[in-house]
């Protein structure tokens, strides 16, 4: 086997060269994510057969760094200097490749470089990738199946690279990416029900943990509506794993909602906890609803716990094309979007309707629970939106209408790093919804714990 240096500061990046270059080239890679570290390792000629660097490491020149100090050594070695960051890229001194995440092109190199045969990456049947969301992998400690990265935007499978065996420790990495703003990893589409089971029974195992704290509880909340999102968007069907799993979930949202009692702190709470943006809206949308329903002079508690579970499921089958897509918000820019497939756009269309369909063969569903999923974008056949929003639909419907814009109003203003000021969304959704019916819930949220 050879070795090498690996000169990188960006933890994805590693792994994926960790993995791929000693399964395609036998290379074993030392990896430093400080430059300085990495000029230790060569003062001591304990590099190996190649260096890798990332062009810049910590915003110095690595490139330019490392070639000054193996000549003033007087030292030979290939060096693979990836971006062109660096004054040395794209000279005679080292090999230079693009800055993306080319794997098939660094295997390549390297196995020129090394003189050894790589072995070939096309021979290998690829299989369909499935997005997992990293809520979900957080789960596990170590990886259920191989796991992949997509490494580009494109949808071809070429672009999917391994990223992690079956067995390797995750945990610490999987908390690494999420902080770095990765959302979903891959795993191939065949073992997707089997490891989503298997999430659900750790995950269930935790909601039952009387002792988690608030941030814990959002979190692991959260893998649960990924789960059964997971499982709905697979088998279109209420099993009982989804049902025993979405009551927990629900007892859970009630009580992250009476642990964080004003509308600002629990969307803080949820954004510092980095939620995907459905269980967010819904979160939130479940705590404002119930708010209108008690404050509302027809609202009882029978209409908040129909409200709370229409809330958890309205926006279910949405869950794989957020998962697909993890940089968008808002359900009604989601048709509009090009990056959407037909059959997506399809699903964002129907997903009122899905959804109303599944809740009916839910065991003891609250009566009525499926007319306000299908009323829920203000149409009565449950598909498309409505901009102009009638009477002819329930009044919990309404409700829901209502909580629903204004969590979107509460998270825009955060996206443009607005202080969301009560009276100002107030005054937006009464511009935006003119019937009296509508008006009257509206008025409610003038009390709401802001
Ligand atoms: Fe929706
Ligand atoms: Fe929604």
């Amino acid at each position: 086997m050879a070795h090498g240096l690996l000169v990188s500061d960006h933890h994805l990046i590693n792994d994926i060269y960790h993995f791929n270059l000693k399964a395609y080239v036998d290379l074993g890679l030392t990896t430093k994510v400080s430059l300085d570290e990495a000029l230790k390792v060569i003062e001591l000629d304990a590099f190996g057969d190649i260096i890798i660097t990332l062009s810049q490491v910590g915003e110095r020149d690595a490139g330019l760094e490392i070639i000054e100090l193996l000549d003033k050594k007087g030292i030979e070695v290939p060096v693979i200097v990836v971006g062109e960051k660096s004054k040395v890229s794209n000279t005679s001194k080292v090999s230079t490749l693009p800055a993306n995440l080319n794997i098939p092109l660094i295997v390549k190199r390297c196995a020129e470089i090394l003189g050894i045969t790589a072995q070939d990456m096309i021979a290998k049947s690829v299989p369909d990738f499935y997005p997992i969301p990293l809520t979900l992998l957080e789960a596990f400690s170590e990886a259920p199946c191989a796991v992949f990265v997509k490494t580009s935007r494109s949808t071809s499978n070429d672009d999917f690279v391994q990223v992690f065996e079956k067995g390797t420790s995750i945990k610490a990495k999987v908390s690494y990416y999420k902080e770095k703003g990765v959302s979903n990893l891959f795993i191939p589409s065949g073992l997707r029900l089997e490891v989503v089971n298997e999430a659900s029974k750790i995950v269930m195992g935790l909601l039952d943990d009387p002792n988690l704290d608030a941030s814990q509880r959002v979190k692991v909340t959260e893998q649960g509506y990924d789960i059964v999102g997971g499982l709905l968007g697979e088998a279109k069907e209420v099993t009982p794993q989804v049902v025993e799993i979405s009551k927990k979930c629900m007892d859970s949202v009630k009580t992250i909602i009476q642990e964080v009692p004003r509308a600002k702190n629990l969307l803080m709470s949820m954004l510092e906890n980095k939620t995907g943006y459905l269980y967010l809206h819904s979160v939130m949308g479940t705590y404002v609803a119930r708010h209108i329903v008690n404050e509302i002079s027809w609202g009882s508690e029978e209409h908040a716990e129909k409200l709370s579970f229409v809330f958890f499921f309205h926006d279910m089958f949405l869950a794989p094309v957020f998962a697909r897509h993890p940089e968008l918000q808002f359900e009604e820019d989601l048709v509009f979007h090009d990056s959407l497939s037909e059959r997506e756009k399809e699903v964002v269309i129907n997903h009122a309707r899905l959804a109303s369909e599944m809740v009916k063969t839910f065991p003891r569903c609250p009566m009525g629970a499926d007319a306000i999923i299908l009323q829920h974008h203000g149409t009565t056949n449950g598909m498309g939106f409505t901009l102009d929003y009638k009477d002819d639909i329930s009044p919990l419907a309404k409700v829901l209408i209502i909580s629903d814009a204004f969590v979107e109003e509460l998270i825009r203003c955060k996206n443009e790093i607005r202080d969301p000021l009560l009276g100002d969304i107030v005054t937006l959704l009464h511009k935006r919804f003119t019937k009296h019916t509508y008006k009257k819930i509206i008025n409610c949220l003038d009390s709401i714990s802001f």
